[in-house]
């Protein structure tokens, strides 16, 4: 722990140094436990569960729907200062085995949050304020690799887009050697780096932007009131976000190091292995009136909360206690461990394209309708001939109407092996030629190699009831349900066709010569028969 804070320290100097603020004033506030993890997102997500798992720290009055004022009746925070009774979450980091098992990869120290008092007049967080900071479905990287020193920033380097992309930090730890600077690397980089470099652990960086529109304490997408100044952390706030606010950083530190020589690859919850769509949030919770004070009054250099005397400070025992009752809904869900890959059942994308909707969310909009048009002909055809002739209604919308329950067997992906027992796993499926895009500058090479490849056989029930109308002729088809009903990993060698960058750009990216990363990965999914009346 000693070495964390030693740590931490230098990278906080390194801040105050980049500011040509008229206050150096920082604190780091720990929050040493959670106060829960769990699929809980009161902004992207509110009053509902969300589609992918975050730890959580601060206020004991979190909630799918929380506001300020829950946060503030809670009687506890897990984070040090008892004066905040802020909410700070971000998605963990996960490690997946070859079986297709995860779990939550150990967040040593829990989260840090830096509270920095930075630019010209910085204004406390306004009651009711709440923000998010990153993009769940980012997928790549659009800048130089790696960044240019600020000085030389073009414009397209200081976009809000390309600011927001280098407000994520992935550091490499390693104590005995000298320390990364934070916010350098914007990836989670490969395993066989993290294995071979970083035997303390990765600690991730965001920074949340500073720039306020002086007026909205939220927005839509819960981004749009803020903006980053320039420099990310800290330059010039950009037209119509002049109010410079406190700065807000958050540090996890993950101890990848126990997974070193472990055979398997990091994602992150939302099912990103690339770490472009890392991203945090934060919903005020400070005592009127106190954080103003803080901002003014903490003036040690060091930045520990227990050199300002305007703090009370718990002890981590208490901090620990301060846990919010998980709902119900959720209760059954381990967050530590899941047998079959993501919690929520969270599809691995990779990327370099944006990350699509899953989930409850997309199978209201996509699975449906495409696939049935071209294949509901197929299924009702190969099915209707065994059974009988549907009584004939012309118009079904009164009494109860004629319904076929049809099962699909489609196959999303590929043509899949048809099954028809509900017991028996289907072989892996043939592979077919695969093209894998990295997000190097470096033009990709094809080239034809003989390589294990890793499939995700995702098993899934799905039922699709047709209405018919005279002489079986189907009418209307409704939205497939899907259900999860087993995933199995499994790995075969074949040749492919895969896109190879040379050499130079991949030392480039990790000082590592030959990666070619992330891993292979084929998520293709088979429909099964299954029984549901
Ligand atoms: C996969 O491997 C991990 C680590 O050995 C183990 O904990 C987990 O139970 C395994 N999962 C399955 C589905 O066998
Ligand atoms: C630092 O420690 C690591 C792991 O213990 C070791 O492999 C490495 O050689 C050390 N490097 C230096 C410069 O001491
Ligand atoms: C990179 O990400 C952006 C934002 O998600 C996306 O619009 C773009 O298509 C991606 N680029 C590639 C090559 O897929």
């Amino acid at each position: 722990m000693t070495r964390v804070l030693a740590t931490s320290l230098a990278i906080a100097v390194a801040f105050v140094s980049l500011a040509d603020a008229a206050s150096n004033n920082f604190w780091r506030l720990p929050c040493m436990s959670r106060s829960g993890a769990a699929r809980m997102d009161p902004l992207m997500a509110p009053g509902k569960t969300s589609d992918h798992l975050h730890t959580i720290f601060g206020s004991g009055g979190f909630s799918e729907s929380v506001t300020q004022a829950d946060l503030l009746d809670s009687d506890c925070t897990s984070c040090e200062v008892t004066q905040d009774r802020s909410a700070y979450w971000t998605p963990p980091l996960m490690f997946k085995y070859p079986n297709g098992s995860t779990v939550m990869v150990n967040q040593d120290g829990g989260m840090l949050a830096y509270y920095f008092v930075y630019g010209e007049d910085p204004k406390p967080f306004p009651e009711g304020f709440r923000m998010m900071a990153g993009n769940q479905f980012l997928r790549n990287f659009t800048g130089p690799v790696p960044d240019p020193a600020k000085s030389d920033w073009t414009a397209d380097e200081q976009t809000q887009f390309s600011l927001s992309q280098k407000a994520l930090g992935f550091n490499c730890l390693h104590y005995n050697t000298t320390d990364e600077g934070s916010l350098q690397r914007h990836y989670l980089p490969e395993k066989s780096f993290l294995d071979e470099n970083c035997w303390d652990g990765l600690r991730l960086e965001l920074m949340f932007p500073s720039c306020w529109n002086g007026k909205d304490v939220d927005s839509t997408d819960h981004k749009s009131h803020m903006a980053y100044p320039n420099l990310v952390n800290d330059g010039t706030c950009p037209d119509g976000f002049e109010t410079r606010l406190v700065s807000l950083f958050f540090e996890t530190k993950y101890d990848t190091q126990d997974f070193a020589g472990v055979d398997g690859e990091f994602i992150f919850s939302m099912g990103d292995p690339t770490g472009y769509g890392y991203h945090g949030d934060f919903i005020q919770g400070w005592q009127t009136g106190f954080l103003e004070q803080a901002m003014s009054g903490c003036t040690n250099p060091s930045g520990q909360v227990q050199d300002c005397p305007l703090f009370n400070t718990q002890s981590n025992e208490e901090a620990a206690s301060c846990q919010f009752p998980v709902p119900s809904a959720l209760k059954e869900e381990n967050p530590l461990f899941n047998l079959h890959g993501l919690l929520g059942d969270v599809p691995i994308q990779l990327g370099p394209a944006q990350a699509t909707l899953y989930g409850e969310a997309a199978s209201a909009l996509a699975t449906g309708l495409g696939i049935i048009a071209t294949s509901v002909a197929d299924a009702v055809s190969s099915i209707l001939p065994a059974a009988p002739n549907p009584p004939v209604e012309a118009h079904p919308t009164t009494t109860a109407p004629p319904v076929v329950s049809a099962k699909q067997n489609a196959n999303v992906a590929q043509a899949a092996p048809t099954t028809t027992t509900t017991s028996a796993p289907p072989p892996p499926p043939p592979a077919p030629t695969t093209i894998i895009t990295t997000t190097s500058p470096v033009q990709p090479v094809p080239t034809t190699i003989e390589k294990a490849v890793e499939f995700d056989i995702v098993y899934i029930d799905q039922e699709v009831v047709v209405q018919l109308g005279d002489n079986g002729v189907p009418l209307t088809t409704l939205a497939p349900v899907d259900r999860t009903v087993s995933t199995l990993t499994t790995s075969s060698t074949t040749t492919i066709t895969e896109l190879v960058t040379p050499t130079a750009a991949a030392a480039k990216r990790d000082q590592l010569p030959g990666h070619i990363r992330p891993p292979f990965h084929r998520h293709s999914h088979h429909r099964r028969h299954g029984a549901r009346h």
